[in-house]
């Protein structure tokens, strides 16, 4: 399977950006899974400017900053979404990233991992609906990760107390990608009969 790691958020002293770097380690240790970082921070993108909804215009003009992301994004059989939670959603950044996406996502599956002071549970379920209409298949499994400015180093080392707990963002994280390896397999098998 090849997975992207898309980093939610783009502010100076994000700490969105050591989450992605640990769930990034986590399935690069995995078997069968090829890890790759997206940073929107390396997208800079306009506001939506377009003057038809991009999924209803056949006659799009993409402009080069916008389909450099797009192009990045289309390479990848399964996501996991960072993303912080701010004003009980998702960074503007994401949103208006997932504006542009057509059939980049199409039948493929995305998690999504938060965090915030709950977790960033809210942001999570505005995310999983707008992944769903971007026609991505969310998997049931996700990460809500309390505390994480604290668990987790700047490169992406959990602190090995929270690492061993049973019922912690670990052992959640690793159930995640477990079943994004099975979507994976089930849906590009599928996408390729
Ligand atoms: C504009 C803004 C709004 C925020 N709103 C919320 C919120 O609604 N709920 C929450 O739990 N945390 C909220 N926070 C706290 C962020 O989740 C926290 O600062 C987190 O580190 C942001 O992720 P980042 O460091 O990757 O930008 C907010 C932070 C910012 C900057």
């Amino acid at each position: 399977m090849k997975l992207a790691v898309i980093v939610g958020s783009t502010r100076p002293n994000r700490i969105s950006l050591k989450q992605a770097k640990w769930v990034l380690k986590t399935a690069q240790s995995k078997d069968g899974i090829q890890a790759e970082l997206i940073d929107l921070a390396d997208y800079p993108l306009p506001f939506l400017n377009e003057p038809i909804s991009p999924r209803y215009n056949p006659n799009r003009k993409i402009e080069p900053a916008v389909k450099k992301w797009l192009d990045a994004v289309s390479d990848y059989d399964a996501y996991v979404f960072v993303t912080p939670e701010y004003n009980h959603s998702i960074p503007g950044v994401l949103k208006n990233a997932l504006d542009f996406i057509t059939s980049e996502l199409h039948r493929k599956p995305s998690t999504i991992v938060s965090h915030g002071t709950v977790g960033g549970a809210r942001a999570a379920m505005h995310l999983k609906e707008i992944l769903s209409e971007s026609r991505s298949v969310v998997i049931p499994n996700a990460v809500a990760f309390i505390g994480l400015n604290d668990a987790v180093d700047e490169d992406g080392n959990l602190s090995p107390d929270v690492k061993s707990n049973p019922y912690g963002p670990q052992a959640a994280l690793d159930a995640a990608l477990d079943e994004l390896q099975w979507y994976s397999d089930a849906l590009s098998k599928a996408r390729n009969q």
